[in-house]
């Protein structure tokens, strides 16, 4: 009988069946899919410490044992300790003026409470140490670095019986972060929904594969279906991540009107611009991503202020759920979730069609 291609050694790294990675900030999504046979991380960037060592406590106790990841973001180049006030008052008339002009052409409301940004990882260095300090102590079975390298914190999470992987959107971050030791890579390319760099996923995830050796590399950016499953299998990768794929299903906590806008979108719908966070990032379009791309308006900033800028318009248009302001982190395999199905059964969809597709190509019976 001939081999299961979906059997990986990410597979065998984490005690999966199937090599799926789902990334998610709704902890139903992510327990739906771990007890499909796949693995889950959870998004916990926006998150205090305390919260996320309960979530970790409310997965723990309904995946049986099985292993989960807890995502968070190391930035280097944010300010060591500002307070989220500190660092809106250095934001510069131009830009605070051109928001302004946004938020009066679109009638934006206003937001319905204080912007909720004081617990993010991405504000400063000190906020990011406290959540991953919770990480550590609850010694999440995985921890992924989705963004920054996470060499420094190798030692203390191996010491902890907790793997370290890197997502990556250039090969010489690859490199460092093989080079550190750490446990898998994930490869990213320019498709992906949220921070994404320049690179397409057809050129970064075989690139990536030929420096790595024995570590598995996981594909990232664009991944919706069964057949992009198998394709990046035959490019070398180990598995893939996917974050897209899980924001209509149905027992993501993303806004009904968002899912449908999800649900309705091309490729074409999404806008890839520094003019959210201050890095470039992949959304779905919205008046504020349209304004930002006109020649007149000025160059984003860099982070963490271009989000404090953005975030009046995202809360405002979300706690109002203004249809036409709202939008969301989406990559271009959007294009391909046009159906809201429940996180087990996207999972074993995609496991069929990946293997319809190997015996499609070798004509043998998977
Ligand atoms: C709504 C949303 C929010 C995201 N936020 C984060 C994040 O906080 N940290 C992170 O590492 N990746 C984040 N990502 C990116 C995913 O981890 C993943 O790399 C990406 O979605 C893969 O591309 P795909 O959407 O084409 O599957 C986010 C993705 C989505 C869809």
């Amino acid at each position: 009988m001939a081999k299961d291609p979906l059997r990986t050694k990410l597979c065998d790294m984490l005690g999966i069946e199937f090599p799926i990675i789902a990334f998610t900030h709704c902890k139903d999504v992510a327990v739906a899919v771990i007890n499909a046979g796949a693995f889950a991380v959870l998004g916990e960037a926006m998150h205090t410490p305390e919260e996320i060592a309960a979530d970790i406590k409310w997965i723990r106790e309904r995946v049986n044992g099985k292993p989960f990841g807890i995502d968070l973001i190391l930035p280097a180049s944010v300010p060591p300790a500002d307070t989220l006030e500190q660092l809106i008052a250095k934001i510069p008339d131009t830009h605070r003026n051109f928001a302004q002009s946004i938020k009066e052409r679109y009638n934006v409301p206003d937001p319905k409470g204080p912007i909720a940004l004081h617990q993010w990882g991405g504000l400063n260095q000190e906020m990011a140490r406290a959540q991953l300090d919770v990480v550590l102590e609850e010694r999440a079975p995985v921890f992924t670095s989705g963004l920054g390298n996470p060499a420094f914190i190798l030692e203390a999470a191996h010491a902890r019986g907790i793997k370290v992987f890197g997502l990556i959107g250039k090969t010489r971050q690859a490199k460092r972060e093989l080079e550190a030791g750490v446990d898998a890579i994930i490869a990213q390319g320019y498709d992906a929904a949220g921070h994404t760099g320049a690179m397409g996923t057809f050129s970064i995830v075989p690139e990536v594969v030929s420096i790595a050796g024995d570590t598995p590399i996981i594909a990232a950016g664009g991944v919706t279906t069964g057949r992009h499953l198998a394709a990046t299998l035959c490019l070398g990768a180990a598995g893939v991540w996917t974050g897209t794929l899980w924001l209509a299903s149905r027992e993501s906590d993303v806004d009904m009107i968002v899912k449908e806008k999800l649900l309705a979108a091309t490729a074409e719908d999404t806008s890839y611009s520094r003019c959210i966070s201050g890095m470039t990032m992949r959304t779905l379009k919205c008046p504020w991503t349209e304004e930002w791309a006109r020649p007149e308006a000025p160059l984003p900033l860099s982070a963490p202020y271009q989000m404090l800028l953005s975030s009046d318009y995202i809360q405002g248009a979300n706690d109002h759920r203004r249809e036409d302001l709202m939008t969301e982190a989406a990559g271009q395999g959007v294009a391909f979730v046009t159906t809201m199905k429940p996180a087990r059964q996207i999972v074993f969809d995609m496991v069929e069609e990946a293997l319809a597709a190997f015996e499609e190509l070798t004509g043998e019976t998977l």
